[in-house]
């Protein structure tokens, strides 16, 4: 049965109307990701019928080896958008380099930097998996990656499509966090999930338990105590989920609250930690902190962060502000007695 609501974009047009000076390309942008995404959904559904599943014998620059739908996926954006007239340049985590818009095609004025697929290593088991995108706007004809350097605070969009039992695009674009669900009968994404707002208290959390002797105190202390249980200080019964796939794994907290962590561990100290701040920290955090939510590194505000090169790895921690006031808390004792620096501010936590 066909759900009739508001699409993706009907939604966008209208909020275009809180910016009397918009053109109508954000729109068209915007459009374009939805497409982008729709096509790896198809891909995704047909798996292995495709022959899709798999690894190529490329590795990427971070050093991971690329699946056959890393590939695909990033393919898909590129075509999808390069010729558009609506970005200025693109980036990916599939790509060493600033991808340049093609001489003699129109440009237009955003930036637009994705993970095309989030959770790889969960292609083959048939796990939920998904793309992460964030969008920033420029004035340069020709942007370099300096031009991307920019805080998170400046993203203009952030959102994922999460490929899932359902397929679902979830998005913000500085005014809450919103939900469209693709109905799979008409091709669209119908808003089903307006001002999502991650609940305050939790008793879940989601972290990599295996790096439990590599973390710093600060983290490690909060795990414990919530693995006392009704006879620790949280005097309540947590529990553990982790899928590997962000995308899935913050999907699950925005929805009903929770921690997500991949924080600063010692085998990590070199790379600056796990995941990669402008294509999956930075949009994770504005959608964090637009559905109610705090997002850190455990001693710094991420949308507050300078970043130094497109692939720079951060610590990442977020989630329900209860429990992130509680984290944020730890690291602030931590640094005070290590004399490191905590600068993490932002309106849920002063
Ligand atoms: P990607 O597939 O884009 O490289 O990202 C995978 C990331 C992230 O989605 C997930 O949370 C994390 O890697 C899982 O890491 P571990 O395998 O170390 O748990
Ligand atoms: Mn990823
Ligand atoms: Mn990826």
């Amino acid at each position: 049965m066909t759900h009739f609501g508001v699409t993706l974009s009907q939604f966008i047009m209208e909020e275009q109307r809180r910016f009397p000076e918009a053109t109508g390309n954000f729109t068209l942008l915007l459009n374009d990701i939805a497409v982008s995404c729709k096509m790896i959904a198809a891909a995704v559904q047909k798996g292995q019928l495709a022959n899709i599943l798999g690894a190529t014998d490329n590795e990427n620059c971070q050093g991971e080896t690329q699946q056959i739908l890393d590939v695909i996926a990033n393919d898909l954006f590129i075509k999808n958008n390069a010729k558009r007239g609506h970005v200025a340049a693109m980036a990916s985590e599939e790509m060493d380099d600033v991808y340049e818009i093609p001489k003699g095609s129109p440009r237009g004025s955003y930036l637009l930097i994705f993970d095309p697929l989030d959770g790889s290593s969960n292609i083959e088991i048939n796990g939920p998996i998904g793309t992460i995108f964030s969008i920033l706007k420029t004035d340069k004809e020709n942007p370099t990656e300096a031009d991307f350097l920019k805080e998170g605070v400046e993203q203009v969009c952030a959102g994922y499509c999460l490929y899932g039992s359902a397929t679902m695009m979830v998005l913000t674009i500085g005014f809450g966090t919103h939900g469209f669900t693709l109905d799979p009968a008409i091709g669209e994404f119908i808003l089903t999930h307006p001002n999502m707002t991650i609940p305050k208290e939790t008793a879940e959390y989601a972290i990599n338990h295996s790096n439990r002797n590599l973390w710093e105190p600060p983290m490690r202390d909060y795990v414990e105590a919530c693995d006392l249980g009704k006879e620790g200080p949280r005097k309540k019964k947590y529990t553990m989920r982790w899928v590997g796939a962000m995308v899935m794994d913050i999907h699950r907290l925005i929805q009903r609250g929770g921690i997500f962590a991949y924080p600063m561990d010692s085998s990590l100290t070199e790379k600056g930690g796990r995941l990669r701040l402008m294509y999956e920290a930075n949009p994770m955090a504005l959608l964090v902190e637009q559905a109610g939510g705090i997002a850190s590194t455990g001693y710094e505000r991420i949308l507050n962060l300078d970043p130094q090169h497109l692939h720079q790895r951060v610590p990442v921690i977020m989630g329900s502000t209860e429990d992130m006031t509680i984290i944020l808390d730890n690291h602030k004792s931590y640094a005070k007695e290590t004399g490191k620096e905590f600068t993490h501010k932002c309106e849920q936590y002063q």
